[in-house]
């Protein structure tokens, strides 16, 4: 198992280095990749941070490479770079623009390769496939760029893309990781919570947004994190909206926008329940709930905090929140 691992890690490893190399010294590298990172706005620098790269449009460019170097077959498809197409090898990322998955001590453990132009009949994003490296679920992208100024700042932001970390970095703001377009997982969660106990969400204010972040509430809550959330304009993410804000308004932006998770979901299942008073009744309790999963021991006032000013918000009794939390507690015991 570790010498598969490792031996995935050095292909990964040489792979990243070809795609960078066919990005930047290439004539179609230069006038396909380079030209459509510009045109996004990244600049030399992050392009070399991130270590981007651009794979060739043809057939098995890479995959001659990585055979001519002595890389297995096998392990090569493993990796998902290489597929089996007419019981020929083919490159998998053929004319996409390369973006490698680090893992916390920087080895290569996947890639994401973004097609250049939108289409009906290809994916946008074809991503590594699941080995004994990258599993999908524990990883989250920019943790390896990320920890320091997550450590430092006592903060982590959480986007959703790859590109979203990328421009956000650029604009000077690094304490950055993205979800890749998932739904949070617990493991994520506790990666989260080795470096600090505040996250900050930032999604996009539309329906999907909200809900993608909402399912990840509970969860962030039960592993013991402060969770604030931004909602971007619709229409936009943090990428392109950094992009058109300039980082200084874009900063702004955030520290006046932040809110606290869970009286953001209050308020907006408040709105939703209007004057139906069963769904009023159900939110009670889906709070309640919420509110139960902080930590008694460690986050007492926390919890004290949050039952106050959700029954003032409710307009309901302090005590009959307080019973209510304690039965959800009382049933999970
Ligand atoms: N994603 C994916 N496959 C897709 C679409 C999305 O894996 N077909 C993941 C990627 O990790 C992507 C993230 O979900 O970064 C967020 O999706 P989306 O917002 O659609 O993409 P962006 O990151 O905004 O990418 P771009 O700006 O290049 O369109
Ligand atoms: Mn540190
Ligand atoms: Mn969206
Ligand atoms: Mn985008
Ligand atoms: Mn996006």
């Amino acid at each position: 198992h570790q010498l598969m691992a490792e031996s995935l890690h050095i292909i990964n490893g040489f792979a990243r280095e070809y795609f960078s190399k066919t990005l930047l010294e290439s004539e179609e590298g230069q006038n396909v990749g380079v030209s459509y990172f510009e045109e996004r706005g990244f600049t030399q620098d992050t392009i070399r941070k991130f270590q981007l790269g651009y794979c060739l449009n043809e057939k098995d460019a890479f995959v001659k490479a990585a055979l001519a170097k002595g890389y297995n077959l096998e392990y090569l498809q493993k990796t998902g770079l290489v597929t089996i197409r007419n019981e020929q090898p083919v490159d998998n990322y053929r004319g996409r623009v390369i973006f490698p998955i680090h893992n916390q001590s920087g080895k290569i453990i996947g890639f994401g390769a973004r097609i250049l132009v939108k289409s009906d009949r290809a994916p946008k994003y074809i991503n590594s496939p699941e080995s004994e490296i990258y599993v999908k679920s524990k990883v989250l992208y920019g943790t390896y760029f990320a920890r320091h100024a997550i450590d430092k700042l006592n903060e982590c932001l959480l986007v959703e893309g790859y590109t979203d970390v990328i421009s956000l970095h650029q604009a000077g703001i690094e304490n950055v990781v993205a979800s890749s377009g998932t739904s949070l997982t617990q493991d994520q969660l506790r990666l989260i919570k080795k470096y600090t106990n505040n996250l900050t969400i930032l999604y996009d204010g539309d329906n999907a947004g909200v809900k993608a972040a909402l399912r990840g509430l509970d969860l962030a809550i039960e592993e013991g994190l402060n969770v604030k959330l931004v909602l971007i304009p619709d229409k936009e993410d943090p990428d392109s909206y950094v992009q058109k804000l300039g980082a200084p308004a874009f900063r702004e932006f955030i520290e006046e926008n932040k809110q606290d998770f869970v009286l953001f979901k209050l308020q907006l299942s408040m709105k939703e329940a209007g004057n139906d008073s069963v769904r009023k009744s159900q939110l009670v309790n889906d709070i309640a709930e919420t509110i139960s999963k902080i930590d008694k021991v460690e986050d007492f006032t926390k919890q004290q905090d949050y039952i106050r000013q959700c029954s003032q918000f409710l307009k309901i009794d302090e005590q009959g929140l307080i019973n209510l939390v304690n039965k959800f507690i009382r049933e999970r015991l």
